[in-house]
């Protein structure tokens, strides 16, 4: 018999309908690597990678960008890394330059890619926002700057700077900023993200919202601690679907478990992005007594069960931890991931799917000479 034939008998056999093109092509894979850094150069670091899925431009072809921190030779530039096959392969698009990054010896870090909604600030739905903080030569200063692109991330130009810290120096008492990521909540953009020039914090959540991309509003807190050494840092947030927002963040300093959970993972539930500071800091604790600890990103998806599940990955454990009841303190459970640690690995929801594939992108681990970036595909348990 032909391959042919055993493939149709197996199709006939099963009483499988022909799959759906992008399911069929996007069948769960495993370590993929989406970028190696070239032998010859210096540097062989990468981490904090981020990806967006383009859903509002009208293409409809599903295609992630992805980016990542990383030490070329030369000019610092943020890599804008396209796949169109749900992340199976990937290929450089373009290299995103940063004004605060100019001289050899800047940095930028801590990337964030975000895909506008809709029409906004002079800018058409599915233009591409990309901030980071980018960090001269000379470490004088941290700036969340950020950048537009109306090509789906061929090219970029520069948008506004956001917020602008002393250099980058983690020691209570310094002045920086840091981790942006970018919302929109009700036709308001907000940008997210740790800032250390409060007197009355060592370090603060905090946010500022804008309504044209270039005019910012005041900061507004989302998590400042009465205990000035405390160190809440790292925003992720997500909306559920019982209609409110879940914010996560490490804690630096936390005391629950100063050993195992030195960042200890806090969460707040608020029915706008935009109001978390007055919400109630709740310790995110599985039912194994495993305290998630730093770097925290967390999704929901409407696959696993009536409340559908939110997903945490922290910096910690290989584990991700999830809760079925919309964050019900006590409903935290420890899982399998199957997938190494990385620093702040990104989860994002694979279309298509109902919810149920989870792309896990790792940027690798902070601190290590030698990284990749990679990723791979998670089931959510119990995904029907
Ligand atoms: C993933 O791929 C890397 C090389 O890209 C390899 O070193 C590693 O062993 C692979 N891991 C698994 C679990 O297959
Ligand atoms: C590294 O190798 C590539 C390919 O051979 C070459 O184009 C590039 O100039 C080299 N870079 C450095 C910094 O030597
Ligand atoms: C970092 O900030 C602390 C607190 O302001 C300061 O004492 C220290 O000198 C700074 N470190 C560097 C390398 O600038
Ligand atoms: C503030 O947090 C630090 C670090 O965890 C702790 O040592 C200190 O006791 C705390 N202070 C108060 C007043 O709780
Ligand atoms: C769904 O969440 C609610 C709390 O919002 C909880 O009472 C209920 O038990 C959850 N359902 C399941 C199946 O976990």
């Amino acid at each position: 018999m032909t391959a042919f034939f055993v493939l149709l008998l197996s199709f006939i056999g099963l009483g499988l309908a022909i799959p759906d093109p992008f399911v069929y092509q996007h069948r769960p894979f495993d370590n993929v690597t989406i970028f190696n850094p070239p032998r010859n150069w210096t540097s062989h670091r990468t981490s904090y990678a981020r990806t967006v899925l383009l859903e509002h431009n009208g293409d409809k072809d599903d295609t992630l960008l992805a980016s990542w921190s990383l030490s070329p030779p030369g000019r610092v530039y943020a890599p804008i890394y396209q796949s169109k096959d749900g992340g199976y392969s990937w290929k450089e698009l373009s290299k995103v330059y940063f004004s605060a990054a100019a001289d050899v010896g800047s940095i930028i870090l801590q990337v964030f890619l975000y895909e506008l909604p809709q029409k906004f600030g002079g800018y058409p739905a599915g233009t591409v926002l990309l901030t980071a903080n980018a960090i001269p030569a000379d470490f004088s200063s941290t700036n969340i700057q950020l950048y537009a692109s109306t090509d789906k991330g061929r090219s970029f130009e520069f948008v506004s700077d956001v917020a602008v810290g002393g250099g980058p120096n983690t020691t209570n008492g310094a002045t920086p900023v840091w981790e942006p990521m970018i919302l929109m909540h009700e036709g308001e953009l907000g940008v997210f993200y740790s800032d250390s020039r409060d007197p009355k914090h060592g370090q603060k959540l905090a946010h500022q919202t804008t309504f044209d991309l270039k005019n910012w509003g005041e900061v507004v807190n989302d998590a400042a601690e009465t205990n000035y050494t405390l160190r809440p840092g790292m925003t992720t947030i997500a909306k559920m679907g019982n209609g409110k927002y879940i914010f996560s963040y490490e804690l630096a300093f936390a005391q629950e478990d100063p050993i195992n959970a030195e960042y200890a993972v806090h969460y707040r539930i608020a029915d706008s992005p935009f109001e978390f500071d007055t919400a109630e800091e709740i310790l995110l604790e599985a039912t194994d007594g495993t305290i998630s600890s730093a770097g925290p990103q967390t999704i929901w998806t409407p696959a696993g069960g009536p409340n559908g599940t939110i997903i945490t990955s922290d910096s910690e454990y290989s584990d991700f931890f999830i809760n079925r009841a919309y964050g019900h303190p006590g409903a935290w459970i420890r899982v399998p991931s199957g997938k190494g640690v990385g620093y702040t690995r990104d989860l994002r929801i694979m279309p298509h799917t109902k919810g149920k594939v989870i792309l896990v992108t790792n940027g690798g681990m902070y601190g290590r000479s030698e990284t990749i970036v990679s990723c791979a595909n998670w089931i959510v348990p119990d995904a029907k």
